[in-house]
Formats: structure tokens, C-alpha cells, sequence
């Protein structure tokens, strides 16, 4: 087992029969306009530590939060009920979904659960104190549970109440196998990456993105920058993106990473033509731009075919591949040819390859080339936290209480850890 995960204990080091188990799962699924799950990743990469825990007899109460809830309306919208009849099927099993949170059905439905039954909490931020890692509401669920799992890596770098403050009032914790899992894989690439390592980087946002590349600059042998985000990056080197989308409080931060990878012999690939169109209205004229420059009126809408092949060439020598942010507007036809040309390259790779970051695990699962792929994390933005070095509160709080011969050195992220 990796050293970060020194100390924690596993699911499978508890007797669970009989036990009452409190699994906090990120569900955090997509819905589409009509409310149905557009995309079962989660709850599917949920399913070996539910199926294991009710094998080993015990009894469930299954929790996460979905989406960013703020009024009454949402309540309706982001209600769990769908996600309840998806595990519903793909477990073969009773889901009884409890809007009851923070009272006392839970504890009296555990009372009677049967066998081929399982609780799933309604939205944990439906509760007010959730996402304010409240005591009070901690201590009302602590009351009934014997053992506490956390599974949700996807949400770990949230210090919420059922994350943080939780976890701390059980002795009893421990983590799920999709928690192993992602830590284990995340750290190949955050502390042994072997080289050549390349890191693909997309979306939208550079600032989105400075912090993890500030991390990796010294560990990466070059970054392959593609997405809107090479729009700021084209920009900062005079060169005409049209209309395309560019951050202009980024084209110092743009300008001066640029520097420094050239001024340490490092790669940085920006693309040498793109997909452009005049809007992102339906039937708008789309061409491919001869070179790197965008005229007036257009905009980048993915990566060109040039940069296609330079972008794969690239990756062929790597050893390491980390990948967070689509090549494009992968979700329109038209413009996805970048990112599962990315993901083709990728699959073909003899590389580890490991894609973050919810987009572009989007983009690997619909160019079908996902199999393929080392390992495609659950977690969006607590993949970048993780990689970036940072502590994540769920991970903290399965930890051992410390005793003071122990040393309290916070983990920073280095290589020591
Ligand atoms: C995610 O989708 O990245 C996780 O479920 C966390 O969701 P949040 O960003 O709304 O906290």
C-alpha cells in the first residue's frame, strides 16, 4: 500500500455482519434536462464496496450529495431518487430512499432492515449543516452508526460534515476500494511518475489550472496544451485567436510558464491549428484553420488535424500520461475529433496513463476508448487537489487521532510523503 495511506484501515478490516455501515459515496451524477442520469460512471465505480459490504452482511445506509443545491426549487431537481432506482437495478436490491436525514427514521428503519434492503440518505446538502461540516448534525447521525466508510473520493477535498466532522466522532472508519483505488493510481503519477512524463492539459480555464501546473512544472518532461485554454496561450504570444475564449488575467501567468519551460529545455506543445466556427449555433459554418492563427470573427472550437498528429506523436515516447481537460467542445460532434484523437493516442500508449478531472473523463468514456485507459479517476476536482499536493479532508479524517509521541508533520505533498 502507498505511504499516504499508512495508518487508514480498510473496509475490509472490519466485521461487518450485523454492523450498521455508513458509506459516504460521491453520486454526484449528471442529469439531463428531463432528470435522468445522463452519465452512471460514479454510481458503477460505487458498486464492489456496496456489493461487498452487503455480502459481508451488513446493514447499509449509503450517503452522498448531488449537485450544488440552493433553494426550495432544487430540492425537487436534485433530489436522489433516481440515483436510488438506478442502484436499485444494478444491484437487484430494495433502495429505500429516507428524506429524514438528520431525524430518527433512519435509526428505526435500520431497526428492521432486511437483508435484500439498503438505506440511501436524500441529498446530504439538502441538510444546512452539511457543507458547514456542522457537529451538531454529525452527532445525530454518529448516534446510530457502528462504522463509517468513506468511498466518495471524488468529494474528499471537501471539509463537509459527512466527510470531515463525521468520520472524527466514529472509531470505527475506515476507507472503501474505490478510495484505495484512486489514491494509489493518482500517486503513481504524483510522486513516482517515471519519465518521459507528459501532462495533456484542456478546458476552458487556465486559471482554473495554475496551481497544478505550478506543481508539475519541475516534474513534467513537457506539457501538450490543447482546449480553450490555449486560446490565452496563443494570445500571450501575439498570435491573432479571433474571437476565441481568452483569459486575460492569465496572459501574465501564460507568458511567464512558457518562459520557464523553455528556459528549463522542457516541452510545451501548443496547437499549430484548430476547428474554428463563427457561433456555437446550430448550423454555423465550421472550417479548419490553415495554421496556428484565427482570423477575426472566428472562434477555436478543438484542435486541428495537424495538432491531432502532432499531439499523438508526442505521446508515443511517454512513459507517464496525465490528462485533465478535453482538446475541445467534445460533447458536439463536430468538435470531438481532438479529444478522442487524445484518448486514441492514449490507448495506444504503452504509457500509465491517467485521465482526471470530469470532462475529460467525459471525453474518454464517449470516444470508447476507455478500457483502454489506466486508470480514469472519479474525481474531478479532487484529482487536480490531490495531484496539486494538497490534504484532503477525507483522507485526513479516517487517519489514526495522533498521541503525542507521534509526529504531527501535515502531509505537504512531497516527496517524502
Ligand atoms: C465533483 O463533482 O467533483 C464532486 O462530486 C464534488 O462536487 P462539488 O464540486 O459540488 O463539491
Amino acid at each position: 500500500m502507498v505511504k499516504i495511506l499508512d495508518g487508514i484501515k480498510s473496509i475490509e478490516d472490519f466485521s461487518l455482519e450485523g454492523k450498521k455501515v455508513f458509506l459516504r459515496l460521491d453520486l454526484n451524477v449528471p442529469l439531463d434536462k428531463e432528470g435522468q442520469i445522463s452519465d452512471d460512471t460514479r454510481i458503477r465505480a460505487a458498486l464492489p464496496t456496496i456489493r461487498y459490504a452487503l455480502e459481508k452482511g451488513a446493514k447499509l445506509v449509503l450517503a452522498s450529495h448531488l449537485g450544488r443545491p440552493k433553494g426550495e426549487e432544487d430540492r425537487q431537481k436534485l433530489s436522489l431518487d433516481p440515483v436510488a432506482e438506478r442502484l436499485g437495478e444494478l444491484l437487484n436490491v430494495d433502495v429505500v430512499l429516507v428524506e429524514d436525514v438528520a431525524g430518527e427514521a433512519p435509526k428505526a428503519l435500520l431497526a428492521g432492515l432486511k437483508r435484500e434492503q439498503l438505506i440511501l440518505l436524500e441529498n446530504l446538502r439538502f441538510e444546512e449543516g452539511e457543507e458547514k461540516n456542522d457537529s451538531g448534525l454529525a452527532h445525530r447521525l454518529a448516534a446510530y452508526i457502528d462504522i463509517y466508510i468513506n468511498d466518495a473520493f471524488g468529494a474528499s477535498h471537501r471539509a463537509h460534515m459527512s466527510i470531515s466532522a463525521l468520520p472524527a466522532l466514529i472509531e470505527k472508519r475506515g476507507m472503501g476500494f474505490l478510495m484505495k483505488k484512486e489514491i494509489e493510481m493518482l500517486e503513481k503519477v504524483r510522486a513516482t511518475a517515471e519519465r518521459p512524463y507528459l501532462t495533456v492539459l484542456g478546458g476552458a480555464k487556465v486559471s482554473d489550472k495554475i496551481k497544478v501546473i505550478e506543481t508539475l512544472i519541475d516534474k513534467v518532461d513537457g506539457f501538450l496544451v490543447g482546449g480553450a485554454m490555449a486560446y490565452t496561450f496563443l494570445k500571450a504570444l501575439q498570435v491573432p485567436v479571433g474571437k476565441s475564449l481568452v483569459e486575460a488575467d492569465s496572459l501574465r501567468f501564460a507568458s511567464s510558464l512558457m518562459e520557464r519551460m523553455e528556459a528549463r529545455g522542457k516541452n510545451f506543445l501548443l496547437p499549430v491549428d484548430h476547428v474554428v466556427t463563427t457561433s456555437l449555433d446550430e448550423g454555423a459554418e465550421v472550417r479548419v484553420t490553415a495554421d496556428r492563427r484565427i482570423e477575426e470573427g472566428w472562434m477555436g472550437v478543438d484542435i486541428g488535424p495537424k495538432t491531432r498528429e502532432l499531439f499523438a506523436e508526442a505521446l508515443k515516447g511517454a512513459k507517464t500520461v496525465f490528462w485533465n481537460g478535453p482538446m475541445g467542445i467534445f460533447e458536439t460532434p463536430a468538435f470531438a475529433a481532438g479529444s478522442f484523437a487524445v484518448a486514441q493516442a492514449l490507448a495506444e500508449s504503452s504509457a500509465l496513463t491517467i485521465v482526471g478531472g470530469g470532462d475529460s473523463a467525459a471525453a474518454a468514456q464517449a470516444s470508447g476508448y476507455a478500457e483502454k485507459m489506466g486508470h480514469i479517476s472519479t474525481g474531478g476536482g479532487a484529482s487536480l487537489e490531490f495531484i496539486e499536493g494538497r490534504r484532503l479532508p477525507g483522507l485526513d479524517a479516517l487517519r489514526p487521532p495522533k498521541t503525542s509521541d507521534q509526529p504531527s508533520e501535515p502531509w505537504t505533498g512531497g516527496s517524502e510523503a
